[in-house]
């Protein structure tokens, strides 16, 4: 069984036809790359995978049921929880705040118990706080953690955008151009990150511009261009594929970053 499945969606906006078609899966335990040029329809995908969207067609099973159609809060609550590609925190919280706001948000019981101070309250808050201060240990942002959210320089604020997903409790992680913004340096890091998340068996689906980072990271890659499929493989075979070429550019902009 596939942990996602995607099965003949297409989504069209007016007359654009922005996903055309498409299948993909994504297995257990794999961190999957989903490349494409601007507009390619990949952040269009995730918000039909992550309930934003309805499809206009077409099928999405996650982790065996059908969820086509599903609501965002009730795919988080499956385990299906992703990033957005503009960084989305609360800017005038503390990082703790904001990984604690990750703990509570999608759990109903939660959010109530912390609203009204039901009895069990005060105990699953310290559960949470725990649970936040591990996962920002784990990101390498505890020393950060009463910083308001605003003053964290862009790499470490994707950082933690990543660690309120982490507190989520995600099944399948789906990133969406987490590097974006990003110098060298904080590149690597969001890269070492991202390998340790996945050593820790975590299942990743990842749209990313930057080919090193989709190169050195996924086993396979799925490339869409106008919302279809053109080309899915290794790495390697990827590279060498002239469909993909062509739809860079002449290869010119991938060349650039492989
Ligand atoms: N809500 C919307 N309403 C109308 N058109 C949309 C909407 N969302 C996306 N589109 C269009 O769908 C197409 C695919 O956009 P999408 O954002 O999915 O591309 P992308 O592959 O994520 O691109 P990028 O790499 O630039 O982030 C584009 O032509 C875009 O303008
Ligand atoms: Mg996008």
């Amino acid at each position: 069984m596939h942990l996602l499945e995607i099965k003949n969606v297409s989504r069209y906006f007016g007359g654009l036809k922005a996903i055309d078609n498409l299948d993909l899966v994504v297995d257990k335990g794999e961190i999957k790359g989903l490349i494409g040029p601007n507009g390619a329809g990949k952040s269009t995908l995730y918000n039909v995978i992550s309930g934003v969207h309805r499809p206009t067609s077409g099928r999405v099973i996650f982790n065996g049921k059908d969820v086509t159609g599903h609501k965002p809060h009730k795919m988080t609550e499956m385990g299906l929880v992703r990033t957005f590609q503009a960084t989305t925190l609360f800017k005038n919280f503390s990082v703790l705040k904001n990984v604690l706001a990750g703990c509570h948000l999608y759990s109903k019981a939660n959010f109530w118990g912390a609203l009204f101070n039901t009895p069990g309250t005060a105990k699953r808050q310290r559960g949470s706080e725990e649970k936040a201060l591990e996962i920002l240990e784990f990101m390498g942002l505890l020393e950060y953690k009463d910083e308001l959210a605003l003053n964290l320089p862009h790499g470490h604020q994707r950082a933690l955008g990543v660690s309120i997903a982490l507190a989520a409790n995600p099944i399948l992680l789906m990133l969406d151009e987490p590097v974006t913004g990003m110098n060298d340096e904080e590149t690597g890091e969001m890269m070492e990150i991202i390998n340790k998340i996945h050593d820790r068996g975590m299942t990743i689906l990842l749209i990313e511009h930057d080919m090193k980072m989709v190169m050195g990271l996924c086993e396979k890659i799925t490339v869409i261009n106008f919302g279809k499929k053109i080309a899915e493989g290794s790495p390697d075979e990827i590279k060498e594929n002239p469909d993909v070429h062509e739809a860079y550019l002449g290869g010119e902009y991938y060349v650039a970053g492989s």
